[in-house]
């Protein structure tokens, strides 16, 4: 097999790479016409989720229509809770519903009795996902393993599911915070884990989600944001030293800097809130910065989307050669996105010249 060389992982070591690497947040995913054939036919999202043949299939959809430098294995942030033992239902057009655990007392019903049965079709899908990479010609192309930060879980966990404010989850954290405590240090042990065990099955690079960091305190930011992801970065590099960790601490604002300081991660995804002159200044000279085309103006398309995506590789590429940047959104892609957008943009990301 010929040998590709992987720019997403030389970009994020910091090394020049031949174009610049990009993938999308949610890239597999119902906007999709053959992800939305499928998940008619498999009926529910977990029983795709938890099936390698169809976590491997749905992986390779977006690679073999746009050939990202990377593919993020199809799985959700929610397993975590599902295999420590909570119930978890996927209601179509509604989105993740949990039995709330509202009370430290109601966490002790959390263990580790069916933790790696659970997950073990996680991993089978990461290593059929490896290898259909080389035999479908994408040897080029990086396998990603993700998870969601312990703060983002546990909203979930506690709220059963979004939620508008973060009320219950916030008044456990502030009134009750060494019960807290425990399902963040749960949290922290069971994802670092996973992630672990995803890179023993294949992948190259993990990504953490802390998709509701931004709705803290910044006191609170450093205690239920970096000081858990900090462990997990620690507990990581314990086994895999060299595997690039890239933490999504969304809407952070202001703390973006800290988090980066301060968790140990090799790689940074900037919401689209974030101005990419500062990021370019301030995160890049510190870690690979990965992002931020606005979701919703990928959904718009056109000329504006050009000129966005044009702006951001401009101000992200013009401290080096175009290493320590990745090519992202800011956020997961719409499920209404047209197509033809998502192949424009794709089409202007490989032509520009670095
Ligand atoms: O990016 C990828 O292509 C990989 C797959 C992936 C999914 N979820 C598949 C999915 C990833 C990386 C996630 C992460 C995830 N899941 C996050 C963090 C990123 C973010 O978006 O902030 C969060 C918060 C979740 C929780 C979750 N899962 C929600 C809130 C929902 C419902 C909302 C929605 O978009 O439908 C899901 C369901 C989900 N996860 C879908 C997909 C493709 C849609 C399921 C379907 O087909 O109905």
């Amino acid at each position: 097999m010929e040998y590709q060389k992987k720019n997403f992982l030389e970009s994020l070591r910091g090394h020049k790479p031949d174009h610049v690497p990009f993938w999308f947040m949610r890239q597999a995913g119902r906007y999709l016409p053959e992800y939305r054939e499928l998940r008619a036919q498999a009926g529910s999202f977990l029983n795709m989720a938890y099936n390698p043949d169809l976590a491997c299939e749905i992986t390779m959809q977006p690679i073999r229509r746009f050939q990202m430098d990377a593919a993020i294995i199809f799985s959700d942030i929610l397993v975590i809770p599902h295999a420590l033992g909570q119930n978890l239902e996927f209601v179509q057009g509604e989105g993740p519903k949990l039995n709330a655990l509202r009370t430290a007392q109601e966490f002790s019903s959390l263990n580790f009795t069916n933790f790696e049965k659970t997950l073990t079709p996680v991993y089978e899908a990461l290593s059929k996902t490896k290898t259909a990479l080389q035999t479908e010609g994408y040897g080029g192309t990086s396998l990603i393993g993700f998870c969601g930060a312990p703060w983002t879980v546990a909203c979930y966990m506690v709220e059963g599911g979004g939620s508008k404010d973060y009320l219950n989850v916030k008044k456990l954290a502030y009134s009750d915070p060494e019960g807290f405590q425990r399902l963040i240090d749960l949290l922290v042990e069971s994802s670092a884990q996973y992630l672990i065990n995803q890179i023993s099955a294949g992948a190259d690079a993990v990504q953490i989600f802390d998709s509701w960091a931004g709705v803290l305190d910044s006191h609170s930011f450093q205690k239920w944001v970096v000081k858990p992801t900090r462990q997990m970065v620690d507990l990581i590099r314990d086994t895999y030293p060299d595997v690039p960790i890239i933490g999504f601490p969304r809407c952070a604002g202001q703390n973006y800097l800290s988090y980066v300081q301060d968790t140990g991660v090799n790689a940074v995804g900037l919401d689209p809130s974030v101005d990419t002159k500062w990021a370019a200044r301030t995160l890049q000279p510190l870690v690979a910065v990965q992002g931020n085309l606005d979701p919703i103006c990928l959904f718009a398309g056109g000329d504006s989307m050009i000129m966005a995506a044009e702006k951001i590789i401009g101000d992200l590429t013009a401290a080096g050669q175009g290493g320590n940047f990745v090519f992202n959104l800011g956020h997961g892609i719409n499920k209404d996105t047209p197509v033809e957008n998502v192949e424009q943009l794709v089409k202007f990301i490989k032509e520009y010249k670095l």
